[in-house]
């Protein structure tokens, strides 16, 4: 089993980073699920000392994760909260950061109650404003913090020319690709330094992991990395990083299939009568598709739609029977939520008005069902609207 150095995106998915067992020739990486490693002699040691600095089925999907999204070197973490956290960790005291300004509330929680404590400062922009964020830089600007398509809003950022302002500006460019799964597009590709994932999403993609990873090219950030996830020791446990990896052996069939969903669901509520607006960059009429035909492979299985009051969207939402009402998204079934409540209540009301989450705005996670069972399913939940 050797990869090829010219391997495709597919072959590098099943095969990267990993080799059959060396003591027993299992095909797929064992769970190794110990604290601690027996040395051969005081100072001589097969690599691996300490389950928090080294892990075999920790290092095997670091290097699948980093060979897939084009990187030098990735760092899995507990959570994909910790793997933003060690990316901040980049930065010092007086430092200021410039960032979408419709990141994932949790996020924006984490850099305005947290962060924030510590003399950090925060720029929340509309990135897919070049102008806005050439205006947001300042001197003590060290990162640009990039999430494309937005949660809940699909609002792209063009990734090549963001890179170039970060370059000009002597900045990073970290990207949280989470919402379209490497598969989709590849941030490093178009000239970030960093990419992060909650690989509780698309990676893993069976809704049975958290988890988070860092990707990076720079061999100073790669250093950086490896010491704070050692030294703050938020790690992915060993069973989770056996979960991802097998995740990602699926990672290009099943985005194949959730792009060809939210495709479908897309247009499907696109042409419904109740549904005032959606959100979908592979729609003709979304602002930036042609943006998204250069960016993207496909446009991702995230879907918004519009329906006009709280009440309307409470009725859809309850209304699905097949579609499972939960946070979170990225999975193989469809899930359906309500971002104003639910994955972005942490958002303070005003702010939510003034990125278009509504009370009326529903998000479907399009998963890898039959699109006429997924259809039949919208259509009997919006009769009740
Ligand atoms: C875009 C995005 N980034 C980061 C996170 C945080 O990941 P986790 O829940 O694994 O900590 C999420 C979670 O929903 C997310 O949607």
């Amino acid at each position: 089993m050797k990869l090829p150095p010219n391997a495709r995106f597919s072959t590098i998915c099943l095969h990267a980073g990993q080799e059959p067992d060396p003591s027993t020739g299992a095909i797929v990486t064992p769970i190794y699920q110990t604290s601690t490693y027996v040395q051969d002699e005081l100072g001589r040691h097969k690599g691996f000392e300490y389950g928090r600095t080294q892990n075999p089925t920790r290092l095997a999907v670091e290097n699948n994760l980093a060979a897939i999204e084009g990187g030098k070197a990735a760092f899995a973490f507990a959570s994909g909260m910790a793997a933003i956290a060690a990316i901040a960790s980049m930065l010092q005291s007086g430092d200021h950061m410039v960032v979408s300004d419709n990141v994932y509330g949790g996020t924006f929680r984490f850099f305005e109650q947290v962060l924030s404590r510590y003399q950090l400062t925060f720029s929340y922009v509309d990135t897919s404003n070049l102008d806005a964020v050439e205006r947001a830089v300042t001197p003590r600007t060290r990162m640009i913090f990039v999430e494309t398509p937005t949660n809940p809003i699909l609002t792209l950022t063009d990734l090549a020319a963001m890179a170039d302002v970060a370059r000009r500006h002597g900045v990073r460019l970290a990207v949280d690709n989470t919402f379209a799964s490497p598969y989709v597009q590849q941030p490093i590709a178009f000239g970030a330094d960093l990419v992060t994932h909650s690989t509780t999403k698309y990676l893993n993609g069976h809704s049975d992991s958290v988890g988070g990873v860092v990707i990076a090219v720079r061999d100073e950030d790669i250093e950086w990395l490896r010491f704070v996830q050692n030294s703050a020791g938020a790690i992915l446990g060993p069973f989770d990083a056996w979960l991802v990896l097998r995740g990602t052996k699926t990672l290009a069939l099943r985005m194949r299939q959730h792009n060809l969903n939210g495709l479908a669901l897309a247009g499907f509520l696109d042409a419904h009568p109740k549904v005032r607006h959606v959100y979908y960059p592979g729609l003709p009429g979304h602002p930036q598709h042609q943006l998204a035909r250069r960016q993207m492979r496909g446009f991702g299985g995230m879907v918004s739609c519009e329906l006009g009051s709280l009440e309307a969207a409470r009725r859809l939402l309850n209304g699905v029977r097949l579609m499972a009402l939960a946070e979170s998204l990225g999975g193989v079934e469809t899930l359906i939520s309500h971002p104003a409540t639910m994955t972005h209540a942490s958002v303070p009301a005003s702010r939510r008005a003034a990125l278009g989450i509504s009370d009326g705005l529903v998000r479907i996670s399009a998963g890898v069902e039959d699109i006429e069972d997924l259809q039949a399913d919208l259509e009997q939940a919006l009769d009740r609207v």
